[in-house]
């Protein structure tokens, strides 16, 4: 059965990496539209505050006709029921993702048994690639142009240039 189907693809996104975006070019490529959910976690501690990450995220997509960026706060699993929508996106880097994801796919789940969780594989060239390995290289001034778009790569200096300021 052919159908429209709005994906998930939830995340932090502290901030955005080139191996996200391969993930949502990639499923926008497969979904009738996609919304990428960046959550609003107050207990969790950000470089990027909430407005920060959707606007880098923003940024990205603007060329993506079926993709768009909202925020959510509390559990993903009423969010994707608030939004009347059942395909959660998720990327596998590597082996070790894949027990953790597991777990979350599972209790989501569990949570609403309607929820279907879809892995992609990240690209062979991002699998190496994290958000807080990112932040480290750039917060240390190293090279990080092959990771992250490059409006990220200016807002990252410029979180650098702001630390440095209130030393
Ligand atoms: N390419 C590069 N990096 C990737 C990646 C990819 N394709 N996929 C994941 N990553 C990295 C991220 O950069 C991030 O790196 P970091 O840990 O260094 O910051 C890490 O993998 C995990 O990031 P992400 O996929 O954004 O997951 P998260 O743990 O930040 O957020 C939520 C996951 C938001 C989906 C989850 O916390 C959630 O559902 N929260 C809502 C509360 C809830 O419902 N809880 C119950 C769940 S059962």
């Amino acid at each position: 059965m052919v159908k429209s189907i709005t994906a998930i693809y939830p995340g932090s996104f502290d901030p955005l990496t080139n191996g996200h975006l391969d993930i949502i070019e990639r499923t926008s490529n497969l979904f009738t539209n996609v919304i990428v959910a960046v959550a609003n976690n107050v207990n969790k501690k950000h470089l990027f505050t909430i407005d920060e990450r959707i606007g880098l995220l923003s940024q990205s997509i603007e060329k993506l006709g079926n993709v768009k960026v909202h925020s959510f706060e509390g559990l993903l699993a009423d969010y994707i029921r608030s939004i009347n929508s059942f395909v959660l996106i998720r990327g596998l880097r590597v082996l070790s993702d894949f027990e953790y994801e597991f777990q979350i796919a599972l209790m989501n789940r569990k949570l609403d048994k309607n929820i279907e969780t879809v892995f992609l594989m990240t690209s062979q060239s991002y699998v190496f690639l994290s958000s807080s390995v990112i932040k480290e290289i750039a917060l240390l001034n190293g090279n990080i142009k092959d990771f992250v778009p490059k409006h990220v790569a200016k807002a990252l200096k410029r979180k650098r240039l702001d630390h440095l300021a209130s030393m």
